[in-house]
């Protein structure tokens, strides 16, 4: 039976290539040479099943405590390594607060966002505050409160995209106008309204002009004496402010919507032309939105006395209006995030649209 070595030049040379290990890949080479399964030390230990008892004895806890030690600095070295990697990512991860920003940042807002702000700020500027509403809607705000009567086919027309039943059966659906917020603002404030609701809506519908999910602007006005005069003026004088142009022509015809009566399409006056489409000119017309005067059914069941309001409303696809004023061909691009994209058709985030200091 060999007799063991001495052990202490074994414990120097194996916690010297311990404190030498630079990186956490020779520290684990030295472990593996000493601590794994062909390891100097875990050999040693080995042969203590060959030895007399006696010699065990005293063999035993001399290698116990050799690789016990070893162990010990290996984790402690290992542990250090660590901290050094860290704090060196740190320091090259450091920003300079103090640096001026990119001359050319990435992200850009988007036209339909960018459009939001100019209607925003357009109509912000006669007094319209921004309300919002759930893009989960029940049935009751989406269709009966506007008027859709139980199992009427304009229910369908919408291609609704319907959530699963609760228990009780009712089946939530993803909103598909922004009309609901009508009802949502009547049911919580008391006349004079005048909101605008931008927001996303949802149908069952995808070409090149349409996309399941797009973003809508309803637009509410419920005062006393309010008429249909007032609804057109303020949208003829919201539509030149949004296209720049002096006075956009507008002309109305009869439509028909449940919540609304009489209701109307509204078209303003472009040209087609050359190829593109300019608005404020011409002589064709150009659809842009719904509207009407809203049904004294809605009122009612808002619990406002339509005997004492009356009210106007107005719905508008802002997709398409972005697609007008900036001049980009197909909306599926829209929704594929694509930062080329963003960027070209993009705008800077911190000039926002304001009426005094310009739109785009
Ligand atoms: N909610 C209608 C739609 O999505 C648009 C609309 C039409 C809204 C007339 C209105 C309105 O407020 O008066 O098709």
């Amino acid at each position: 039976m060999p007799a063991l070595p001495d052990l202490a030049p074994i414990e120097t040379s194996a916690l010297a290539a311990v404190a030498a290990a630079s990186d956490e890949a020779t520290l684990e080479a030295v472990r593996i040479a000493e601590l794994g399964k062909k390891g100097r030390v875990s050999l040693l230990m080995r042969e203590l099943g060959g030895m007399s008892p006696e010699e065990r004895q005293t063999a035993g806890p001399a290698l116990n405590g050799l690789r016990d030690r070893l162990a010990e600095a290996i984790s402690a070295r290992k542990a250090a390594l660590e901290a050094n990697a860290l704090n060196a990512r740190l320091a090259t991860e450091r920003e300079d607060l103090t640096l001026p920003p990119r001359p050319d940042p990435i992200g850009a807002l988007h036209p339909v966002m960018q459009v939001f702000e100019e209607l925003a700020a357009i109509f912000g500027d006669m007094g319209f505050a921004v309300a919002e509403g759930p893009d989960i809607e029940d049935d009751f705000h989406n269709f009966t409160a506007l008027n859709f009567p139980e199992g009427h086919p304009a229910r369908e027309m919408h291609d609704t995209f319907f959530l699963r039943a609760d228990a009780k059966g009712a089946r939530k659906v993803l909103r598909t106008h922004t009309s609901p917020v009508q009802i949502r603002t009547m049911v919580s404030q008391k006349p004079p309204i005048r909101i605008i609701a931008p927001g996303r809506v949802y149908r069952k519908d995808w070409d090149a002009t349409h996309t399941p999910m797009f973003h809508q602007i309803e637009g509410l006005v419920i005062d006393c004496e309010v008429h249909m005069g007032h609804l057109k003026t303020c949208l003829t004088e919201a539509f030149s402010r949004f296209f720049e142009v002096p006075l956009a022509q507008s002309r109305f015809r009869p439509h028909f919507f449940p919540f609304t009566e009489p209701s109307a399409e509204m078209d303003i006056r472009c040209d087609r032309s050359g190829g593109e489409i300019r608005v404020g000119e011409g002589a064709d017309w150009l659809e842009i939105l719904g509207c009407g005067m809203v049904h004294p059914n809605v009122l009612r069941t808002c619990g406002v006395d339509p005997d004492a309001y009356q009210g106007f409303a107005f719905g508008l696809g802002v997709d398409r209006l972005a697609m007008l004023k900036y001049g980009m061909p197909d909306l599926r691009p829209y929704f594929e995030a694509d930062v080329d994209w963003t960027r070209h058709y993009g705008f800077k985030p911190w000039l926002l649209p304001t009426v005094t200091g310009g739109l785009s």
